[in-house]
């Protein structure tokens, strides 16, 4: 078998970068075809800039980048540079990326990729907030035949919010765009924070990262280090890496586990905006439509990433 094509959504973003290079690490199993930028940790500009950038260091200009919605569906964009630094690629050191962005809207990309797969083809991974997808989804319902799966990182279930007490940062962002997708009835995963605050990044894992010997594990040891924000609020020697569980399940997912649940999001505005509503018990008998994945095995997580990672320049 030839390796899954993948789209990655992405506004880069430590983690983002993280996910970026662990997709790029493995093109046996990953194909990735693009990286298609969104508002979110920082404005558009530098998160287009900032995927460019990850490309470079990974020795691979020539996957293109598609620069997509400048903010939200419905409400004023919300940037995390508390968390991930004003540049949104804190611990990075930057340069003028060596290639242009790709001609076109991330939106028509998507669109028109999706459209020319066979059935069932693509694996979209979704890192940061959902406009795009949602935007793709609302304007051409059709590319649905296209998707193999949309997995995703965001919302939180068993864990509390990380942006305000009930709501994870990528849904929060676009509340109403993660409503589209996850009910689009396009085959979702959901990689929330649930999952994600099981796999921290503690110094013993940082510096093993460090010592793999190559460029990416220095750069991701090194973004790792100056991501120390989240770790304070947790109260844990080690802050989540969060959008690399979208790609360490791609890649083996046996590590995870989950339930088929229904998944709302509350758009309505007040406290528990951007709130993942998970019918755990099937209280509602509202049909699933998501895997929900709220377990990982945090030691073989770290393995894979390293491994993976090795292999990079
Ligand atoms: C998510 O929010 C962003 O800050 C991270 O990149 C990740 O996608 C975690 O809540
Ligand atoms: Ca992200």
């Amino acid at each position: 078998m030839g390796a899954a094509p993948i789209i990655i959504d992405t506004d880069p973003g430590q983690d983002d970068a993280i996910a970026i290079l662990f997709a790029l690490a493995a093109p046996e199993r990953l194909d990735v075809r693009a990286l298609t930028t969104v508002a979110g940790n920082v404005p558009l500009a530098l998160t287009s800039r900032n995927a460019r950038i990850v490309l470079d260091h990974a020795g691979r200009p020539d996957v293109p980048v598609y620069a997509g919605c400048p903010g939200p569906l419905v409400r004023p964009l919300v940037t995390a540079e508390h968390v991930h630094g004003k540049s949104g690629l804190e611990g990075v050191s930057l340069h003028e990326p060596g290639t242009e962005l790709a001609k076109g809207h991330a939106v028509d990309f998507l669109i028109n990729t999706l459209r020319d797969a066979p059935e069932r083809n693509v694996t979209l991974c979704a890192l940061g907030p959902l406009t795009n997808l949602a935007a793709a989804l609302i304007q051409a319902p059709d590319i649905k035949r296209g998707i193999k799966s949309i997995v995703l990182m965001g919302g939180a279930c068993f864990r509390p919010g990380n942006v305000t007490p009930a709501a994870e940062f990528n849904i929060y962002v676009d509340p109403h765009a993660a409503s589209v997708v996850i009910n689009s009835g396009a085959p979702i995963t959901v990689l929330p924070l649930d999952a994600s605050h099981q796999v921290l990044s503690t110094p013993a894992r940082i510096e093993r990262i460090g010592n793999i010997g190559n460029k990416a594990g220095k750069l991701v040891a090194a973004i790792l280090a100056h991501a120390g924000h989240e770790a304070e609020n947790l109260e844990t020697d080690g802050g989540p890496l969060h959008d690399p569980c979208v790609i360490g399940y791609l890649l083996k997912p046996e590590l995870f586990s989950g339930r088929h649940v229904n998944v709302e999001v509350e758009t309505g505005c007040g406290l528990t905006l951007g709130e993942t509503v998970v019918d755990w018990y099937r209280v509602t008998r509202r049909p699933a439509n998501a895997l929900w994945i709220n377990e990982v095995d945090a030691n073989g997580f770290y393995s894979l990433l390293i491994e993976t990672l090795a292999r990079l320049p």
